[in-house]
């Protein structure tokens, strides 16, 4: 358990909170392009709890502007998408994508007014689906090299999901290596070959043992968390009856990311991004070391259990996610369905908004999240101190050497189960072919 001012200083990330400032240091996912791909691409963005205004003007290019029209504070969300800019309804005041206000209309023609009203503005980036945004200080740092954002847009596919908690007890789940023993546990095994496009369906490894089989035969993994360039590597190890050892290798990406497997196929790198402190919105890259991603049949699995416009779970606490006790006690540990997106919406959100973690008793278990708090809490002592060039990733160290990171599940020997994940990655790399997704 932690102090209730720790837990503040972990998870507050409005403008001038601690943890908010570590966020401001590091791009952002803010929209999926897919937002913008109808007749007027204008979405309210709402990011550490600053209220934005996302546009794509008539040169094709994106702006990421105050959302209150500094005029009078009208919704510039409702404005007239006109004039390569956005023009604010109320008096018409004309912003350009950088938040410049070019014309007000309504003074007296020689008026230079204009010329001193800058609206609020960030530097946006689209990669293979997603519109990241920069809301920190000086100039923004350089992507890593990592497989999401190296795949060509054919092989990733990004989708995103609100979910009503604050962005910490969200991203806590993703390094939590025991909890899929337990949440995802699916009493009867599907047909693997049913598994397109689904966490924790496939077979493991190159087995035929169903993955639900062998975190449910398995709960008791062995936990190694290593930090890296980019945060940390987890490694989950279940120790087989035959000699064999299970090895599951995740990552946390900071500050907010994880990086997973998937399938044999695919891996997702998925971020928690906070909305405000109490909801955040997931953004997954389902990145494919094999064929195309399948985007229609990916997109249309998801939007069957979210809502538009703001990809809100269509299972939710007003409907108790979907519970059913029968199916608890016959088909899921649960009793929520088979969609573990909503199993992990129904862990994050239960605690509350933000969980008191005044009350929590961690285990063995959670080695990674304990490690994590270190890492941030450090991240803010530096940032307090002036040196924000000993953060992960903006230590000087080559952003395009920053790969991978490998995210793998595999099957090897009790004693060689690190060579084992790391030639498995490898081997799933040169099988690439198409495109170059070798990291060393
Ligand atoms: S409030 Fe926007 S132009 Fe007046
Ligand atoms: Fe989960």
């Amino acid at each position: 358990m932690i102090s209730q001012k720790l837990n503040d200083t972990l998870t507050l990330t409005g403008p001038g909170t601690d943890a908010g400032e570590v966020m401001r240091r590091y791009w952002q996912p803010a929209a999926l392009v897919d937002e913008l791909a109808g007749r007027r691409p204008v979405v309210p963005v709402k990011l550490l709890g600053e209220d934005l205004v996302l546009f794509r003007d008539s040169d094709n290019k994106l702006g990421l502007i105050g959302r209150a029209c500094p005029h009078r504070g009208a919704d510039l969300c409702f404005g007239r998408l006109e004039d390569n800019g956005l023009r604010c309804p109320f008096h018409g005041w004309h912003f350009n994508r950088n938040g410049q206000c070019v014309e007000q209309p309504g003074e007296p023609e020689q008026s230079r007014m204009h010329e001193k009203i800058k609206n609020v503005s960030y530097p946006v980036v689209e990669k293979n689906g997603v519109i990241f945004a920069y809301l920190g200080p000086d100039e923004p740092p350089e992507f890593p090299n990592f497989d999401c954002f190296r795949a060509p847009a054919t092989h990733v596919f990004a989708f995103k999901g609100l979910w009503s908690c604050n962005w910490l007890q969200a991203m806590e789940v993703g390094i939590d290596p025991a909890h899929a023993s337990f949440l995802h546990r699916f009493l009867e095994d599907e047909d693997p070959d049913d598994s397109y496009g689904k966490q924790f369906r496939d077979k493991a490894a190159d087995t035929n043992i169903p993955m639900t089989k062998l975190l449910r035969d398995y709960p008791r993994p062995e936990i190694t968390v290593e930090e890296t360039e980019y945060g940390m590597r987890l490694i989950a190890l279940r120790h087989l009856e035959n000699g064999k050892t299970h090895v599951r290798v995740t990552n946390q990406i900071f500050p907010e990311a994880i990086s997973i497997p998937m399938s044999r196929e695919m891996i997702i790198t998925q971020w928690h991004v906070p909305v405000d402190d109490h909801s955040c919105y997931w953004y997954s890259m389902f990145t494919s070391f094999d064929k195309p991603v399948d985007k229609k049949r990916m997109r249309e699995q998801r939007l069957k259990e979210h809502r538009l416009p703001d990809y809100a779970p269509i299972k939710n606490k007003s409907n108790n996610y979907g519970f059913d006790a029968e199916e608890q006690n016959s088909a899921t540990y649960t009793g929520m369905g088979l969609d573990i997106n909503v199993h992990d919406q129904w862990a994050v959100e239960s605690p509350g908004p933000i969980f008191d973690r005044t009350k929590e008793h961690l285990g063995t278990t959670d080695v990674a999240i304990i490690q994590y708090r270190k890492m941030l809490r450090a991240a803010i002592a530096n940032i307090k101190d002036g040196k924000t060039t000993a953060l992960p990733m903006l230590n000087g160290v080559d952003p395009a050497k920053i790969v991978g990171p490998i995210s793998n599940d595999t099957i090897g020997d009790r004693e060689h189960w690190r060579e084992a994940f790391s030639i498995s990655d490898a081997e799933r790399r040169r099988a690439c072919s198409d495109w170059d997704a070798n990291i060393s």
